[in-house]
């Protein structure tokens, strides 16, 4: 069944005046439960203004939200497997890597550890998330967009909202409805990971480093994760430095320990460091090369990132790769059949009709590069001119070329700080996100778990949806049995 819409959780619009008063409240409540971000315009490091929301939860199916959940696990062993599969990484990152300096040089990075024998023996720590559309087309069943291995955000933020939605749903007379609101349990749940990782370290005197920007917008987020295991683990030290600073800093002792402060760093914990500009000399790459040296246990280490490449993303949808990692059955189908078209820009055959295909109907195609964070992808007419213009340069092979997800409309009201209130009910799109939490090396795997999710809601005509960015809102699934 294909529904182009999927209905609101409380019929929609609300009354004006009751609209007004549910919105003021909703903010309050935000603000209160920091549920906010640093003003990008106005920064100043005393203010935190409300983080854009959605008023009410969105709806989602159940059937797909439950088999989103379920696959978490799956998808964490599938990416950690890519990850310690050394000729694979280099197969799939050859192409891009002569195009690609960011990618290259984090590959530089891996192939020097990997000499000097040190990433495979080592513990990782993955807090990845898998993120989905529904396909309208398809029944509106859940298709990946991407898997993110470094800096996966939100999770704390979007582990407050359903509280606010619960207390907005009753104030407005529908607390019957909260029962179709899951839990969201993603803070403690990626918590819980680094604080496995600093167990599994075993040094008592070690400490936590969160390696940061050197402006952090999203500051209630990181937060969120160091007052969560301050407070559950309190004898745990947590430091915020910059790549610069680490490289100022830290050095790395006889026994191969990144050394801050004189004590041992157990996780090293990247909410930067994922895009070029958070690198904007040596001295960060330096750094970078220092940690992934160390014995600490990086969040991500250098080959769950480049795990987390869209290249091998492209590449894990030809055939027979899943086999390849999975072996067949079911698991692997149902791997299979959350993947949407993706297709290789390489100089080959079906490099050459990818390039033809996208040409002929820009609508059809998404054209990504190796990049994250948000705002790299091009839409539509865009890339119809990309593509004409790299066609018969090897800039192209930076690129994999994937089929649009058209997801169903659902309405509501988005919250936005400094936004006229109340807001007019518009048509959204929601995108879900899966947390996932795995630690192992190579042969061994200790730990791996679905921790929780995110729901980010945009407008249905945006092309992207980055809340930071300022385009998305943040949401709360509310689950539809269709
Ligand atoms: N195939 C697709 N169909 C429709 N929309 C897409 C598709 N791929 C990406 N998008 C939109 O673009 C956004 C960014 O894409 P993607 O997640 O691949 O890039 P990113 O730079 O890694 O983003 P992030 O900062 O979320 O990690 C997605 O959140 C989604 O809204
Ligand atoms: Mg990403």
């Amino acid at each position: 069944m294909s529904q182009a819409r999927l209905a609101s959780c409380v019929p929609l619009p609300i009354e004006h005046k009751t609209l007004v008063s549910v919105v003021e409240k909703a903010k309050d409540w935000a603000l209160m439960h920091g549920v906010g971000m640093r003003d990008k315009q106005h920064f100043n490091k005393d203010t935190i203004q409300i983080a854009p929301f959605v008023l009410l939860p969105s709806p989602f199916p159940r059937t797909e939200f439950t088999k989103a959940v379920d696959l978490q696990p799956v998808l964490n062993e599938l990416m950690h497997k890519v990850a310690h599969d050394d000729k694979f990484l280099e197969n799939t990152l050859q192409n891009a890597l002569e195009v690609d300096d960011f990618t290259a040089k984090l590959y530089d990075i891996w192939l020097k550890v990997r000499e000097e024998g040190i990433a495979q023996s080592q513990l990782s720590l993955g807090l990845f998330r898998s993120d989905y559309l529904m396909q309208k087309a398809d029944g509106n069943r859940i298709k990946q967009v991407e898997f993110n291995t470094i800096a996966s955000s939100f999770g704390a933020l979007t582990s407050n909202l359903p509280a606010m939605s619960r207390y907005i749903l009753k104030q407005l007379g529908y607390g019957d409805m909260i029962k179709n609101m899951p839990e969201n349990r993603a803070l403690s749940g990626l918590c819980s990971g680094i604080t496995a990782a600093f167990d599994l370290f075993g040094v008592s005197d070690a400490i936590i480093l969160f390696v940061v920007e050197e402006v952090s917008y999203n500051i209630c987020d990181q937060r969120f994760h160091e007052f969560y295991i301050s407070e559950t683990r309190p004898e745990l030290q947590i430091v915020r430095k910059t790549l610069n600073e680490i490289y100022e800093e830290t050095s790395i002792n006889e026994k191969g320990q990144l050394v801050l402060d004189s004590k041992p760093v157990a996780v090293v914990y990247y909410r930067s460091g994922y895009e070029p500009a958070q690198y904007p000399s040596v001295r960060e790459w330096d750094a970078r090369l220092r940690v992934e040296r160390s014995t600490a246990i990086k969040c991500p280490s250098i080959h769950y990132q480049l795990a987390g490449t869209k290249k091998v993303q492209q590449a894990l949808a030809e055939p027979g790769v899943l086999e390849k990692f999975m072996g067949g059955g079911t698991p692997t189908e149902r791997v299979r059949d959350i993947f949407t078209g993706l297709y290789s820009l390489d100089f080959d055959e079906s490099g050459e009709r990818a390039v033809e295909m996208a040409i002929a109907d820009t609508e059809r195609f998404v054209l990504k590069p190796q990049r994250e964070g948000g705002g790299n992808n091009l839409y539509g007419a865009d890339v119809r001119d990309a593509l004409l213009k790299m066609r018969h340069s090897r800039e192209r092979a930076a690129y994999i070329l994937m089929e649009r997800i058209l997801p169903p409309l659902v309405s509501g009201y988005v919250v936005r700080p400094g936004a006229e209130v109340p807001p007019p009910v518009t048509d959204l799109v929601s995108e879900l996100g899966i947390f996932g939490v795995i630690i192992g090396t190579k042969d061994k795997i200790y730990c791996n778990k679905q921790v929780g999710h995110m729901l980010r809601t945009k407008l249905a005509d945006a092309n992207e949806g980055g809340v930071a960015a300022g385009l998305g809102a943040l949401d709360s699934p509310y689950l539809l049995d269709l």
